[in-house]
């Protein structure tokens, strides 16, 4: 159920919504349908795709749903202070057809975090993550991201802060520790903050965050990974869901996490070899792929390049995310290399898109359920 706008109401924190916070909020612009909320709360997470900055925008989340009706997707990380000072519509803004979609947001501010989910819900949202895997030095300066690994308690009140304002699942995406951190104690203990502020769920990407010395690309490939920890995390904790991040290459050991654990998360694999998302339906939800080709999942995404261009977005914009969708299929190096340097003009049009498709040879890919 959401909230009345205009009532007046006295948060968590013993602040008094006033007239601006209202006015802060937005009319629902891509509410799901009535009951959607009940199913909402039992949002499926045993596929996600990861939140990833300059990736996962809005193109390239329509183009995975393209691909998979079941995944779990969620957006790049928006900070609360963007969210609300910020160009909400065009920050916000998604396709229906995206449902279900994750907000990901950044913050330490639990009344900030609280108005944010409140818009979240009203912008249709399915779920609010709270990023605090992040090491960029930008986060840390603003004392988010991964150094609120640090800070249990703080991150038990922004958890609660949200689900006490709306109905939305919240939910934490987080590594196993950071610096010199014991990943037992540390993530035992944000867990049991996290579980009494009523997390819907905990994604862990399995590795620790150093926060000095390492780039946040460097960040996601040297900590060592350490899927055991994840998996004592979920023995001793049987009742919360646990999603697994980090290093899934592929949906065989996709299947293999999700036989101990609740799901997993992928980044890297899914946006650069998207092909493979077309086997997450039949793989792991036991549904049919959506196409049964990768060619003509492309081909299904023409209407919506068309319409995007019309609203004066950049070719470029949407068709970068496809670059890897052909694997091993004749024509895919001429595809990506016609996109590369025709893509780009500013005269580009759908018929660019075509034109390069043009140089797929069509083939019926069984073969995805090999992904
Ligand atoms: C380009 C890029 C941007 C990322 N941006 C975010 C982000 O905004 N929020 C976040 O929680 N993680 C972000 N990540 C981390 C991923 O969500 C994920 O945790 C990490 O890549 C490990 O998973 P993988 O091995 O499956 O890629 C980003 C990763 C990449 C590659």
């Amino acid at each position: 159920m959401h909230r009345e706008h205009a009532t007046s109401h006295v948060g968590r924190y013993g602040r008094r919504r006033t007239k601006l916070d209202n006015r802060l909020r937005t009319p629902k612009v891509g509410a799901p349908p009535p009951g959607a909320n009940e199913s909402r709360m039992k949002l499926d997470r045993r596929f996600c795709i990861a939140p990833m900055m300059d990736w996962t925008d809005r193109h390239c989340r329509f183009f995975h749903r393209l691909l998979t009706r079941r995944a779990l997707i969620y957006t790049e990380m928006i900070t609360s202070g963007a969210v609300l000072h910020g160009d909400r519509a065009r920050l916000l803004a998604y396709d229906l057809a995206e449902h279900p979609v994750a907000l990901q947001l950044g913050s330490c501010d639990p009344w900030q975090l609280e108005q944010c989910a409140r818009i979240a819900e009203d912008f249709g949202y399915d779920e609010v993550n709270l990023n605090i895997g992040c090491p960029s030095e930008r986060v840390q300066e603003g004392r988010f991201g991964a150094c609120l690994m640090a800070e249990p308690a703080l991150v038990g009140d922004c958890v609660a802060a949200m689900t006490a304002a709306v109905d939305l699942p919240i939910t934490v995406k987080c590594r196993i520790g950071i610096d010199d951190q014991d990943p037992e104690e540390a993530l035992e203990a944000l867990t049991c903050a996290l579980e009494r502020a009523g997390v819907a769920a905990l994604i862990v990407h399995a590795r620790k965050a150093w926060l000095e010395g390492l780039s946040p690309r460097e960040n996601r490939d040297i900590p060592p990974l350490d899927y055991a920890r994840v998996y004592r995390l979920k023995a001793a904790h049987p009742g919360l869901c646990v999603v697994l991040n980090g290093g899934i290459a592929d949906l065989d050991q996709a299947l293999a996490h999700c036989a101990r654990l609740d799901g997993v998360m992928m980044g890297r694999a899914a946006y650069q070899e998207p092909w493979r998302l077309l086997a997450v339906d039949p793989v792991l939800f036991d549904e049919p792929a959506r196409f049964s080709s990768a060619k003509s999942a492309a081909e299904a995404l023409i209407p919506y390049i068309e319409r995007e261009l019309a609203r004066g977005t950049r070719l470029h914009a949407v068709t970068r995310h496809v670059l890897g969708l052909f694997r091993g299929v004749p024509g895919a190096r001429a595809f990506r290399r016609h996109l590369a340097t025709e893509a780009i003009k500013p005269t580009a049009g759908a018929d660019t898109f075509r034109a390069a498709l043009a140089l797929i040879a069509d083939v019926d890919a069984r073969s995805v359920a090999a992904a």
